[in-house]
């Protein structure tokens, strides 16, 4: 089949900047259909080894210390955000702009202002989208939804959903941008809750209304020193800064008058390293999953039996893209490959015009969730969730 190139650009090299190029690099082996190609234009970072790293070890023609320089440039029809959140708003209002698609981390902002500011510049511009919600991607993931959605497990009664991770649970991590209000608006429920929110809606639909609580863990943290300092940085002695954002938040949730249930997201766990996860439970059996045993899909099918109870799903060809990865069942796929479904989601929905799940539709509508928790924390009640605009289409 014949394909056309597309011009790709990158703003900002770090760890998911990186992983978006590979996943460039990947698409066209694990998905020969496509139509386009990427071409490796030009990438921006104001730090100069990132920059040598994207020329160097990632392929770009280009680098540069202005993002404005990607967004203009003639050759670059497709543009990855993936920059700290509080510069998405602007980055990414300026390549819809100038009519350019984009694949952007989340949380798509600071803030659900952020985030409906860049869905509506998407839908002005009517360029196409895709937001960093891997783990829905997972193949036994999809593999639940459709179990779910085939009445397999009858009606779902309740939920427990939950994203418990450590990358902050050093006392000496340093205050990354991560930490601090003004650059990355809410803390965990932004960053994590976010995911285990938008896992939860794409399987059981919207959240409408919630229960909150948050608390901040580790008050202070030592401040980074010059050079990259990504979140897994740690530093002992010096000065300290305060932390701004909430280490743990968790919730009470109801999905309209169906499913009601709990979620909770901590950055500071000691045990779960990354356990974004959900057992999901109704009348004839449940489902549970875990990303740290990413390839297996705990099951349980109907309600009696001398087997009755949970056995264990590994993961195979026909379950989701698997088979897109390995030819065999049992070959565990790796984080890495998620990013690369993402990737062809996102090529498929700008060369079908097709707005495919998740798109910055789907940010909007966990940000609300999230920041309706937020709200929820604060006051110490029950908040409805606004309503949202209609996401994408999931596969
Ligand atoms: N989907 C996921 O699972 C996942 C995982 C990690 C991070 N994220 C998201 O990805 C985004 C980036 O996170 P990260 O972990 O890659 O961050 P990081 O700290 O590793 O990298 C951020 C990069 O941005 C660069 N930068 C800062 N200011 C810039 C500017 N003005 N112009 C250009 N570059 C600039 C920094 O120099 C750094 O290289 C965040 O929104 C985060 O929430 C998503």
């Amino acid at each position: 089949m014949s394909t056309t190139e597309l011009g790709v650009g990158l703003i900002s090299v770090g760890w998911m900047g990186k992983l978006h190029s590979r996943s460039y690099d990947r698409v066209n082996y694990h998905y020969p259909e496509l139509g386009l190609r990427p071409r490796l234009v030009i990438a921006a970072d104001v730090l100069a080894e990132q920059r040598d790293f994207a020329r160097d070890a990632l392929g770009y023609a280009q680098a540069t210390e202005d993002w404005r320089d990607v967004v203009a440039h003639p050759d670059v029809q497709a543009i990855s955000i993936t920059a700290p959140n509080y510069l998405h708003r602007e980055i990414a209002s300026a390549v819809a702009a100038a009519g350019k698609h984009f694949w952007i981390e989340k949380p798509v902002g600071r803030t659900t202002d952020d985030a409906a500011a860049v869905a509506a510049a998407a839908d002005k511009a009517g360029v196409r989208t895709a937001v960093g919600f891997n783990y829905r991607h997972a193949p036994s993931v999809t593999h639940a939804r459709d179990l779910i959605a085939s009445g397999a497990i009858g009606r779902i009664t309740h939920v427990r959903g939950r994203f418990l991770n450590d990358y902050a649970a050093e006392p000496g991590g340093v205050l990354s941008w991560r930490f601090q209000r003004d650059r990355a608006g809410l803390g965990v429920l932004g960053d994590l809750m976010t995911h285990a929110v938008d896992l939860l809606q794409y399987l059981l639909g919207p959240v409408t209304e919630v229960s909150a609580l948050t608390s901040i863990v580790i008050p202070e943290r030592p401040l980074p020193g010059d050079g990259p300092s990504t979140h897994f940085a740690v530093v002992e002695g010096g000065p300290t800064g305060p932390v701004e954002n909430e280490d743990y938040a968790a919730g009470l949730l109801r999905f309209g008058d169906g499913p009601v249930g709990t979620v909770e997201a901590s950055r500071v766990t000691v045990g779960p390293r990354c356990q974004i996860g959900f057992e999901i439970f109704g009348t004839d059996g449940s489902v549970a999953w875990n990303f740290e045993r990413m390839n297996e899909l705990e099951v349980c099918l109907g309600r009696t039996g001398p087997d009755h109870g949970y056995r264990t799903v590994l993961a195979g060809p026909e379950h989701g893209d698997y088979r897109r990865f390995q030819p065999g069942p049992a070959i565990s796929m790796s984080y890495d490959d998620l990013k690369v479904v993402e990737a062809a989601l996102f090529l498929r929905s700008v060369e079908t015009g097709e707005q495919l799940a998740p798109g910055v539709a789907d940010a909007l509508a966990a940000s609300h969730v999230v920041d309706t928790m937020a709200r929820s924390a604060e006051s110490g009640s029950w908040l409805k969730v606004p309503a949202t605009v209609a996401t994408g289409t999931p596969r």
